[in-house]
C-alpha cells in the first residue's frame, strides 16, 4: 500500500477513486474548500463524476501539507495551474517522491511541456507523464482504459504502472517523453476541429480526414521537437485523437460544435468551460510558425478561434491547398 496524494478534484477524483480501489491510501486535495464540501455532503462529484461515490476513505483536505509523506503525488489541474500548483506543493514533498502530471497542453508564452515545468520546480522529485484515451467518467466507473505513462526516469513510470495499473485500467510504459506530452496537448486542437465539422454537419468523412490528417500534422510538430514517430501511432496519439474527436464527454469537441453551429469561439468556451484546446490552438500555431512545421489544421483552426475566420471559409482553404503527396517523404523529396 502506497500514500498517494491527488490534487485536483476533477479527473483528480476519478483517479483518486480508482487508486483507492487499488487499495492505497489516498488523500484529495482542493484549493477550494466549498468543492471539498460538496463532495463530503454528496458523498460523490456531482458535477463531474455524478454516480461514482467517493468513500470515506478518501481523505479529503485543502491543506497541502497532506503532501509531506506521500509517495506519489498526482497532479490533476487544469493546464493553466499546474505551475503554481508545483510551486505550493514544492516545499511540502519529500525527495524521491514521484509526481504524475495528468494535465494536458503546453504551458502558454514559453511553449514548455508541463514535465519541463515540473522539472524547474521540483527538482527533487521523480517526474513521470500520464496521457491517452482516459475520460474521467469512464475511469471513474472501472470502464476499461489504457493509458501511456512516461518518464524520462524508466524506473519511476514502472512504479507507477506497478501501483495504479489494476484490471479496468491497463498502463503502458514510454520512454518518449515528448511524444506523449505533445499528443496529449495537442490533440485538444483537433478535436475543437472536429467538434467545428460536427456543428457544421459535415460528415464523417470529415471527421476521419480530420483525425487522419491532424494526426499527421501532430506528429510532424512532434517530431521537429525531438519525439518519435511511432509515438503518434500509440495511446497518447491517434488512440486520445480518437476518444476526444468522437465523444461528447470531450469538452473541446462541444465547444467545437457550439462554434460550428454559429457561437463565437468566446462564447463557446464560456459555456463550456475548461476548454485547453482554445489556448493550446495559440500555442501550437505560434510553435508551427517558429520552428516553420506545416499544420494546415491548425492554422486554419487558429484563424477561427482568435481571427474571426469563418468556418465555412476555412473549409473551403482547407480542401483548396496545393496539390500534396499523402506520404510525407514523397512530397519532401518531390519539392
Ligand atoms: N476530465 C478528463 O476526463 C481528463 C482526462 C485526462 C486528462 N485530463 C487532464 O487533467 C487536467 C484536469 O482536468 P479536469 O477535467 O479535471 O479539469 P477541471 O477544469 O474540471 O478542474 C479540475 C480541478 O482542478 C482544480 N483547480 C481548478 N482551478 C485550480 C487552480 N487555479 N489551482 C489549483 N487547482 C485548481 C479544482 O479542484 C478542479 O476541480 C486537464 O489538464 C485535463 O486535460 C482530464
Amino acid at each position: 500500500m502506497a500514500k498517494i496524494a491527488v490534487l485536483g478534484c476533477g479527473f483528480g477524483t476519478a483517479l483518486a477513486v480508482m487508486a483507492d480501489g487499488c487499495g492505497h491510501q489516498v488523500t484529495l486535495w482542493s484549493l477550494f474548500p466549498q468543492e471539498l464540501e460538496e463532495i463530503r455532503q454528496d458523498g460523490e462529484q456531482k458535477k463531474l463524476l455524478p454516480g461514482v461515490p467517493v468513500t470515506e476513505r478518501i481523505a479529503l483536505t485543502s491543506d497541502i501539507s497532506c503532501l509531506a509523506d506521500c509517495d506519489l503525488c498526482i497532479m490533476a489541474v487544469p493546464s493553466f495551474a499546474v505551475r503554481q500548483t508545483a510551486q505550493r506543493a514544492a516545499p511540502y514533498l519529500r525527495e524521491g517522491a514521484i509526481v504524475l502530471n495528468v494535465a494536458k497542453g503546453l504551458e502558454d508564452k514559453t511553449y514548455k511541456r508541463f514535465s519541463q515545468v515540473l522539472e524547474e520546480e521540483l527538482s527533487q522529485q521523480k517526474i513521470v507523464v500520464m496521457s491517452g484515451p482516459s475520460h474521467a467518467e469512464e475511469v471513474g466507473r472501472g470502464a476499461p482504459t489504457t493509458i501511456t505513462v512516461a518518464s524520462r526516469e524508466r524506473a519511476a513510470a514502472e512504479e507507477v504502472q506497478d501501483l495504479l495499473m489494476n484490471p479496468t485500467l491497463r498502463l503502458y510504459v514510454n520512454d518518449d517523453v515528448i511524444g506523449v506530452e505533445l499528443g496529449g496537448a495537442l490533440k485538444n486542437v483537433i478535436a475543437l476541429a472536429a467538434g467545428i465539422a460536427d456543428g457544421l454537419q459535415l460528415g464523417d468523412n470529415a471527421k476521419a480526414a480530420l483525425m487522419t490528417r491532424g494526426i499527421t500534422e501532430i506528429a510532424r510538430l512532434g517530431v521537429a521537437m525531438g519525439a518519435k514517430t511511432e509515438t503518434f501511432a500509440g495511446l497518447s496519439g491517434i488512440g486520445d485523437l480518437i476518444v476526444t474527436c468522437t465523444s461528447m464527454h470531450s469538452r473541446n469537441r462541444r465547444a467545437g460544435i457550439l462554434i460550428g453551429q454559429g457561437k463565437s469561439a468566446e462564447e463557446a468556451v464560456r459555456s463550456v468551460g475548461t476548454v485547453e484546446g482554445y489556448p493550446c490552438a495559440k500555442t501550437a500555431y505560434e510553435l508551427g510558425q517558429k520552428l516553420r512545421v506545416e499544420m494546415p489544421i491548425v492554422e486554419q483552426s487558429y484563424a477561427v478561434l482568435y481571427e474571426g475566420k469563418s468556418p465555412a471559409q476555412a473549409l473551403r482553404d482547407l480542401m483548396t491547398r496545393p496539390k500534396r503527396h499523402e506520404s510525407e517523404v514523397i512530397w519532401l523529396l518531390g519539392r
